[in-house]
């Protein structure tokens, strides 16, 4: 199997390297031509170049990892944001379909507009509240133009890689005396490990068995908001030895409408990932486990 990763300095993208490798051949790009294997192509803004790079590469399986995720910012530069995110898949669905190779692409809880309190299903109406959710879900329906497609809709992402929300939280409070985090949001903070690791069982599964080709959310198990994700980050810190001014008893609740941020978000993220446990016969893990791994990670105890 040839794989083509595009995106492979993110956060799932870094985690795909790993987690794909075992898989076959695997050809990961950077959108920096210069830091990729005969100057390919992995600039989401040039479409031409990237139909160049899969035709060049011949894959049998493309995973899109890349995206344009800064939220507020995409608020800002729509134009662009609709290139990254739902022109340059919809490329790679065509030249995927040409080839009659698989694509593998993410997509997001903010396909929904966070009303209710049901975990949303696969089947559910997308009402995107932001341009990010706006260009994710033209993405996914370009994607979904090549039969061979896997959709994986996540939330809340992080990784021992890069910046993330837990890595804020432990910053600020060792700084800071109090924090105020926002507790009515609600959803499951997802490790980049467990998307990768759920991407390559997926691809295996699905490349002997085409009729799984589909969208599934998945997503870490049970749920929280981003202040019941603060006390927990930081109660482990400290009992990994981590010296805070602010413990979780010193973490606040309060509302997102005393935050006001450019994009609006959606209040319910839960997604119900029972489609995809029963098709690919997984089961996803508590998100704590996943974050407590990263913390012992990055604090590099064992
Ligand atoms: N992060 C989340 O909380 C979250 C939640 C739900 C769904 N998702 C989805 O999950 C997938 C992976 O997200 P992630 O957390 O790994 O995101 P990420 O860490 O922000 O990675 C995205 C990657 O895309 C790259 N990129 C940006 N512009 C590009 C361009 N023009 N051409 C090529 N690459 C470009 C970024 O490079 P630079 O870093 O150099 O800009 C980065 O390496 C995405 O589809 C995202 O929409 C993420």
């Amino acid at each position: 199997m040839k794989i083509l990763l595009l995106g492979r300095g993110g956060q799932v993208g870094w985690e795909l390297q790993r987690s794909l490798s075992i898989l076959g051949e695997l050809v990961a790009l950077d959108f920096d031509p210069t830091h990729n294997p005969d100057h390919l192509c992995g600039d989401f803004s040039n479409l031409a170049g990237l139909a160049e790079t899969v035709r060049r590469v011949a894959p049998d399986v493309i995973v899109n990892a890349a995206a344009h995720t800064a939220v507020d910012k995409a608020e800002a530069e729509p134009a662009l944001a609709r290139t990254i995110n739902a022109l340059a898949p919809g490329v790679l669905a065509t030249e995927a379909h040409k080839l009659g190779a698989w694509l593998v692409h993410y997509s997001t809880d903010y396909v929904f507009d966070g009303s209710g309190s049901q975990p949303w299903r696969e089947t559910d109406a997308t009402v995107p509240l932001n341009v990010y959710g706006l260009t994710k879900l033209e993405g996914e329906q370009r994607v979904a133009a090549c039969p061979k497609h896997l959709i994986f809709r996540t939330s809340w992402v992080y990784g021992a890689r890069g910046g993330n929300f837990a890595k804020t939280m432990l910053r600020l409070a060792q700084e800071r005396e109090a924090l105020t985090v926002i507790d009515d949001q609600i959803g499951a903070p997802t490790a980049a490990e467990l998307l990768a690791d759920v991407t390559a069982h997926a691809l295996l599964r699905a490349s002997a068995r085409p009729e799984l080709a589909g969208l599934y959310h998945c997503v870490a198990g049970g749920e929280t908001s981003w202040h019941g994700y603060a006390r927990y980050v930081l109660g482990q810190a400290q009992a990994l030895g981590w010296t805070l001014k602010a413990g979780p008893e010193q973490v606040t609740p309060t509302v997102t409408a005393n935050y006001p941020t450019p994009a609006r978000r959606p209040l319910n993220s839960r997604l119900d990932t029972t489609r995809l446990q029963s098709a690919f016969g997984l089961t996803l893990p508590h998100w704590q486990h996943g974050v407590a791994r990263m913390l012992t990670e990055i604090t590099g105890k064992q």
